[in-house]
């Protein structure tokens, strides 16, 4: 197979960052196709973590070039942050190449984010505040500022300006806030732009080039499918695309040239941010869930709301992006518990459903409906170094996901590094 997607069955989170690090041995290229800084993957060699946000965790797999592609929204301060961060932990990053036409995100996007969920009060998205939603929202409305504009001083300078002055007005008219400082902004842009320029390049006529000479591409995912614009919790929910049909969009490769997509599911349910969320424990297992798992996020350290897992989701999930396999991990965690549930369907008004509701209204009354299995200890996930180590029930448990969800377990997680990753069926 010549590419893959690597991505979030749920609601993010999963452990792509974990997954990607793991097969990007084997690829040419590992690409992000959508999404920005508000990603927080982690990847754990030996005895060092790393937290990504946006580079591709493609980049601790030596040559591997690590794309941007053009479905991107940028922060260039922080993307030459993250550069910083590598490099001074012994990483090299010349390898990496971002699209000339991802969008940038300035300032006014970060302080919309902020204004905009403090007005909405209650009914806030709980977003990661960093400026995802205003710019996608600026590529929609066609005034947003790309990549390639860098290289054209004047216009770039003059559509930034223009596009200050136009938000201050909200700014300060809707809001009743300071506007922000044009000059100030163009001259620190500037700066970081400048020096990101040698990493800008059409990579889609790379990546299709790549494809042509069968190169193997890894494409991953941030967020997850329950965050999709289209397809997630709608509005509690991201501003892009991260299902595998965000991958044509994101990077400009046709989905004829597409083979196969690996959905990353967690062997339990967690999210961050608001919105409905039908197997949420409030109970003292969703806190032991988050203790022993650490679930707080990578990005803005909330507390994860942690959950059993959900089978109607996964199902739903699969039917939209077309899994070829899941990637369970996050087995060690759930490790402990005497009894583990899966939801197999909701009750709705009395009534069995097994899709998943585009209205939140009705997701909210859902009630799952659960199977009981058998736990596994942890002592039983001592020393487990491939998959017939597994304790039966955990092999239970998977083939309960695969039965339930109609997808093949291929790899499963059973710790944060790359050595606690068992695989079951070669995939890529
Ligand atoms: P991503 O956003 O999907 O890349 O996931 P995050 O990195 O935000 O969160 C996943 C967390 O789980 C990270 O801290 C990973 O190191 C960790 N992780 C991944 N797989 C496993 C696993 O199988 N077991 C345990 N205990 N941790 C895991
Ligand atoms: P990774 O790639 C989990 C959530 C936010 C919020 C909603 C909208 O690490 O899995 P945004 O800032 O995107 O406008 O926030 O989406 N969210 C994530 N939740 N993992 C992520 O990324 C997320 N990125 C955004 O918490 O609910
Ligand atoms: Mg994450």
């Amino acid at each position: 197979m010549s590419t893959l997607v690597i991505l979030g069955a749920q609601w993010g989170d999963e452990g792509k960052g974990k997954i990607t690090d793991y097969l990007a041995n084997k690829a040419d290229f590992v690409v992000r196709y959508q999404g920005g800084d508000n990603a927080g993957h982690t990847v754990e060699i030996g005895e060092n973590q790393y937290k990504l946000h946006l580079i591709p965790s493609g980049i601790f797999a030596g040559d591997k070039i690590c794309v941007l592609g053009n479905g991107l929204v940028i922060n260039p301060k922080s993307l030459l942050e993250e550069i910083k961060y590598l490099n001074d932990r012994g990483i090299n990053t010349e390898n990496l190449r971002i699209s000339d036409r991802a969008h940038i995100i300035f300032p006014y996007h970060i302080l919309l984010d902020q204004l905009e969920e403090e007005k909405k009060g209650k009914n806030k998205i709980g977003t990661t505040v960093k400026g995802i939603g205003p710019c996608y929202r600026d590529k929609v409305e066609r005034t947003g500022i790309r990549m390639c504009d860098v290289f054209h001083k004047e216009f770039f300078e003059e559509r930034l300006r223009e596009n200050i002055n136009n938000k201050n007005e909200i700014i300060e008219k809707l809001y009743g806030k300071e506007g922000l400082d044009a000059d100030a902004i163009i001259k620190e842009y500037s700066g970081y732009l400048e020096e990101i320029k040698k990493y800008i390049a059409d990579t889609t006529d790379l990546l299709n080039k790549s494809l042509k000479e069968n190169k193997k591409i890894l494409f991953e995912g941030a967020q997850g499918t329950l965050l999709d614009l289209d397809f997630g919790t709608y509005p509690y929910l991201t501003s892009s695309h991260p299902i595998s049909g965000g991958v044509s969009i994101g990077a400009g490769i046709s989905p004829f040239g597409l083979k196969s997509a690996l959905g990353v599911v967690k062997a339990y349910t967690t999210r961050v941010g608001r919105g409905p969320f039908p197997t949420e424990l409030h109970d003292e297992i969703g806190d032991a869930i988050r203790e022993k798992g650490h679930e707080f996020g990578t990005t803005t350290g909330r507390p994860r709301r942690c959950g059993w897992l959900d089978a109607v989701m996964l199902k739903y999930s699969a039917q939209i992006n077309g899994f070829s396999s899941f990637a369970v991990t996050r087995i060690d965690t759930l490790a402990g518990f005497d009894k583990v549930k899966i939801c197999v369907g909701y009750e709705l008004d009395g009534e069995k459903i097994e899709a998943f509701p585009a209205s939140l209204e009705t997701l909210a009354k859902c009630n799952p409906i659960y199977e009981e299995l058998d736990g596994w200890s942890d002592e039983e996930m001592t020393n487990v170094e491939k998959y017939e180590d597994l304790p039966q029930t955990a092999k239970n448990y998977l083939k309960r996901i695969e039965e339930l969800s109609g997808v093949k377990v291929s790899i499963a997680s059973v710790g944060p590094k790359r050595s606690e990753t068992l695989i079951i069926e070669e995939i890529f």
